[in-house]
């Protein structure tokens, strides 16, 4: 293993929105890969209180159903216009629909409790770091999914879908929902990236 293995990994990590469904590898893969993340990925103070539902086929689907039809409450509440969700959110979330699977991540605030009593003087910190955590978690899976021959995106429907979700796979309800990863096969190439100077970004002292 080489860090050029790493460089390469990062490289090919992408957002792709147009997904489908034939999967490069057996659905066990996914497994492992999401057991690597909980295993390998780091919490501060070793809290470990991410955790991953994973969503696959039929399951999947349900979610994207479940996602349409709360936007279709902001609708009838006039909160989102009708013509906003005809013609933007709802193709964009029937084309979730079509992909493999979904990734849920989540934090479990009951783990983050004990460690902000016992450690009063960061108690602030502690949730901050668990956001942190689980970003690395996705990241991780962004990154693994890809290297797996998948295509991923990241969304962001919580808290909008949050109790739906914990009612439909009988999650606990104080679990709070993070991201949401679409993955699937690839149907079209990432879109065009374009990067601010390094210069701008990263500073280094001290380099002989
Ligand atoms: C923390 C984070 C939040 C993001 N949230 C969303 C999102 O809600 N919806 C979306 O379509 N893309 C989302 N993205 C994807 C970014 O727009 C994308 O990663 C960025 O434009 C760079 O493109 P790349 O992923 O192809 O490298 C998110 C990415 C990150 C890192």
């Amino acid at each position: 293993m080489t860090v050029e293995n790493l460089v390469q990994l990062a490289q090919n990590r992408r957002t792709i929105y147009q997904l489908g469904r034939d999967s490069p590898v057996p659905d066990s893969k996914i497994e492992e890969l999401v057991n690597a993340a909980i295993l390998n990925v780091p919490s501060s103070f070793n809290t470990q209180s991410t955790r991953i539902v994973v969503l696959l086929h039929a399951e999947h689907e349900k979610l994207w159903d479940i996602t349409t039809e709360a936007f279709g409450g902001l609708v009838m509440s006039g909160a989102v216009p009708e013509e906003m969700f005809k013609n933007q959110t709802l193709p964009k979330l029937q084309g979730f629909k079509k992909a493999y699977g979904t990734v849920l991540f989540f934090e479990d605030p009951s783990h983050i409790k004990p460690f902000k009593e016992k450690f009063a003087a960061f108690a602030n910190h502690f949730e901050p770091w668990a956001d942190h955590s689980n970003a690395m978690h996705q990241y991780f899976m962004w990154t693994g999914l890809e290297a797996l021959g998948f295509g991923a995106n990241l969304q962001h429907y919580n808290p909008l879908i949050d109790s739906a979700v914990a009612k439909e796979w009988d999650l606990p309800t104080e679990w709070r929902l993070i991201a949401q990863m679409v993955f699937g096969s690839p149907e079209a190439a990432p879109g065009e990236k374009t990067q601010k100077p390094i210069e701008e970004r990263v500073k280094v002292f001290g380099k002989q």
